[in-house]
């Protein structure tokens, strides 16, 4: 695992399944990591899987699927690079923004045991 900062955008080319996540911040993902996916080389044949954690879950009844809405933007990039974007995982992660912060905080031992569980699920239908 690796921050945006750590990773050189050629490096990514040597691997055939790459994972880009972050929290979602304003309905994307941190813009470290979307100006990584901009610096990427063209490349071809590769896949990629894209994870988050945000305030609300996948399926809100207010804002639809999350991770279709929250993800558009780093699936493009992607897709413009020449990935194919293999699978896709979201769940809630704790979250101090704005006023929730006062009260202790939103969504408090998010990601929990389950949520994991889930990744561990999707990690193994991606191999
Ligand atoms: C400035 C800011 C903006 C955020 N915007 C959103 C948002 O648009 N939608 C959402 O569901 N969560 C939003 N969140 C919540 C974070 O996505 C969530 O807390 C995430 O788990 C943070 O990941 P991190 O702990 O790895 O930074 C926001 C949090 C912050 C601090």
């Amino acid at each position: 695992m690796k921050t945006p900062q750590q990773t050189k955008p050629e490096e990514l080319q040597q691997y055939d399944l790459v994972g880009f996540g972050s929290g979602i911040f304003g309905e994307k993902h941190h813009e470290s990591l979307l100006e990584l996916a901009d610096k990427l080389p063209q490349i071809n044949d590769k896949k990629a899987f894209i994870f988050s954690t945000s305030f609300v879950g996948v399926d809100s009844p207010v804002f639809g699927k999350v991770t279709g809405k929250f993800h558009v933007a780093l699936r493009e990039k992607l897709q413009s690079k020449g990935y194919t974007v293999a699978g896709e995982f979201n769940c809630k992660g704790f979250n101090t923004n704005r006023i929730y912060g006062r009260f202790g905080g939103m969504n408090k031992g998010r990601p929990n045991a389950e949520d994991l569980k889930n990744a561990e699920e999707f990690a193994s239908k991606l191999k």
